[in-house]
């Protein structure tokens, strides 16, 4: 983990804030969303905190799934936050997933989908994903982002998994990463956040599929709504998603690549 170091971390992060969040570093835990947490609840850390792992074994992704977290391959990070009580949960989780692409976007010369709600696509895989929990002490934004593949390859649970395989310091990447959120939680409700996360979602016009009452059904997208809902047409009229994930049906990742 030698390209995984707080004072770099800081470096990087210090080109887009005036004033850094204490950074922490580990080697392995058992996940960065988990740890900060226990440390919120316990009264150790306070917002906004950064908390960044080089592997975790027990990573959490959303929909109770597990999060792949190999050593020294991704990037594994967590920042507390405190976006104020009147902030929309919807917004953070549409900030959120456009400050990874800016960061991604700044260092390399990739161009990450965006896949309702928040997994960022990269040649037809998922190279990230984003779990956003809300707690008394604030809001936990976890990331992880698949760098390069692990030795031997995604597992087939790891599903459309893929990396960004891209010359990149993991210590920048997560001060960008951090520095773009930090820069986006002053004002969550700014205009160009959605219009940033809506032409980087080529969603918008294709068919889907998502579950509802046990039951698969069609759609059409038609848009994103100010607070993150998937906007969709069925043939029952016009409705809005606002949590679960949709699906792409046969047509698979194409408008992602
Ligand atoms: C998903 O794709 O379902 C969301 C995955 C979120 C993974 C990150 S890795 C850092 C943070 N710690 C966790 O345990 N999960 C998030």
């Amino acid at each position: 983990m030698r390209d995984l170091r707080a004072q770099n971390v800081a470096a990087e992060m210090a080109d887009l804030l005036p004033i850094l969040p204490p950074i922490q570093v580990e080697a392995e835990v058992d996940s960065t969303n988990l740890r900060l947490k226990q440390a919120a609840r316990a009264g150790r850390v306070a917002p906004p905190y950064l908390l960044i792992a080089d592997c975790q074994t027990a990573g959490r992704g959303r929909l109770g799934r597990a999060f792949l977290s190999p050593p020294g391959t991704g990037l594994y990070m967590s920042l507390l936050c405190d976006p104020g009580r009147d902030t929309d949960p919807g917004r953070i989780t549409l900030l959120a997933a456009v400050a990874v692409c800016r960061a991604i976007e700044d260092l390399t010369p990739l161009r990450p989908r965006i896949k309702w709600v928040n997994d960022l696509f990269v040649r037809g895989r998922k190279v990230c994903g984003i779990l956003a929990e809300k707690i008394d002490e604030g809001v936990i934004i976890g990331i992880g982002v698949n760098v390069r593949t692990p030795p031997g390859g995604f597992p087939p649970e790891a599903g459309a998994a893929g990396a960004l395989e891209a010359e990149i310091d993991r210590s920048r990447l997560a001060g960008r990463m951090g520095g773009y959120l930090l820069r986006l939680l002053q004002d969550p409700n700014d205009p160009q956040i959605l219009e940033d996360y809506r032409s980087r979602m080529p969603l918008i016009g294709r068919e889907i599929q998502f579950q509802r009452d046990g039951q698969t059904k069609n759609a059409r997208v038609t848009g994103v709504a100010d607070d993150g809902g998937l906007m969709i047409r069925t043939d029952d009229g016009p409705d809005i998603l606002r949590c679960g994930e949709v699906s792409l049906g046969s047509q698979a990742f194409s408008g992602l690549e």
